[in-house]
């Protein structure tokens, strides 16, 4: 049976790039791996818009968050995160793990922050240097507007860091690091980088490399200190994950190619294919702002998550991802992100329709697809 993976990280990986990280190894303090690393420093600018530098950790995108609340927030500062999903929950555990004096804004999942709610809480609580994000919360499918609250908050605050986890956001929607004046943003490479798990990309302004150059990380292993000293001679701190080093320089070279704003496009339009075939066949969608990377939807009364998934799993080799937390067989979350087109989306929709048949939810066969393709046909080509 031929495996299909539509979960939001890992994600598919392209049959290219598989090949390129299978070839011999190399070694990191060599010049050929020297080369891969550069030119992933130079591509790494273009995915995020920047011009200040991007730092390759090894680790899953965690390692990243953890890099950056270890490694930026100075003697005395406090920080305010939004806890609204599972990841955006994290930034508030490792505050918490470093013993940095945070604020916690609470969402009900699937509603996004607004920045009045951020303006407020910094207002009645001056200490506050730096701001927490989450650009797309995985678990829930909701999308943040970053840029309208980083600009309303620096409006208001200017010397306030926004620091954002663009985890499933980058590659999945328009993120422009300069021009909306962002701090630094995380994201991680099993996601819209369409390579294994393994590394972490963190983008940092120039502002605040200067910042961190002059305090001392809490953390060994995850320092930005020591990694933007190794970055500034083209080199790591540590032994990279020199294999998906390389698998990153010609999944850049794919984005290029593309080019990120016919990325993102194409995100947008996956996604909406996907929410306009759910809602055809009466599923009901769970966020309110949703996210270009997942679409969680609630499972119709009476269809068992468990059922459902092992049909999709057993029957048909699709691999999709449930809910997490209080939403534990509740909803299921399809994923769009990375190395998707029209095919793919048609083809989720099918394992979709066939495995709520198997669990008794009633609908006319086809009706969920055909809104899918149909969307596709008519905007994808455009
Ligand atoms: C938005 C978001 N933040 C953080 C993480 C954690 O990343 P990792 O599991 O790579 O450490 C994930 C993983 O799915 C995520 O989607």
């Amino acid at each position: 049976m031929k495996p299909r993976l539509f979960t939001p990280g890992p994600t598919p990986v392209p049959e290219t790039i598989q090949l390129m990280m299978a070839k011999p190894m190399i070694h990191h303090r060599n010049e050929d791996f020297q080369e891969y690393l550069s030119a992933c420093h130079g591509k790494l600018k273009y995915l995020f818009q920047t011009s200040s530098p991007v730092i390759i950790l090894t680790g899953s995108g965690t390692s990243g968050m953890e890099s950056l609340v270890s490694s930026v927030m100075g003697e005395g500062e406090e920080a305010v995160f939004i806890n609204g999903g599972k990841f955006g929950e994290r930034w508030g555990e490792l505050l918490t793990h470093y013993q940095i004096t945070h604020y916690e804004i609470t969402k009900q999942w699937g509603i996004p922050v607004s920045s009045s709610e951020i303006i407020d809480l910094i207002t009645k609580n001056p200490k506050i240097s730096t701001v927490f994000l989450t650009h797309s919360e995985t678990s829930t499918g909701t999308y943040t507007d970053i840029k309208s609250i980083t600009s309303d908050v620096k409006a208001k605050f200017p010397l306030v860091k926004v620091i954002v986890d663009g985890i499933t956001s980058v590659g999945s929607h328009e993120l422009r690091m300069d021009e909306w004046n962002i701090d630094a943003i995380v994201t991680g490479s099993q996601k819209g980088l369409m390579i294994p798990p393994g590394l972490a990309l963190v983008a940092i302004q120039n502002s605040l490399i200067e910042k961190i150059k002059n305090q001392k990380s809490k953390s060994y292993y995850l320092s930005l200190q020591e990694a933007v000293k190794a970055h500034s001679g083209n080199d790591t701190p540590w032994t990279p994950a020199v294999s998906l080093i390389i698998g990153l320089k010609y999944a850049l070279e794919m984005i290029e190619q593309e080019g990120i704003e016919n990325v993102w496009k194409r995100h947008q339009l996956l996604g909406e294919s996907i929410r306009r075939g759910v809602t055809a066949l009466g599923l009901k969608l769970f966020s309110t702002s949703p996210s270009n990377a997942v679409t969680p939807v609630y499972l119709p009364e009476g269809v068992d998550w468990k059922k459902f998934n092992s049909h999709l799993k057993k029957n048909d080799g699709i691999t999709i991802a449930g809910g997490q937390g209080p939403f534990t067989g509740k909803i299921f979350r399809l994923s769009h992100l990375g190395y998707y087109d029209i095919f793919d989306m048609v083809t989720i929709m099918v394992g979709i329709e066939r495995a709520l048949k198997a669990c008794g939810y009633s609908f006319k066969v086809g009706s969920g697809v055909a809104e899918t393709h149909n969307y596709l046909m008519e905007n994808m080509e455009k």
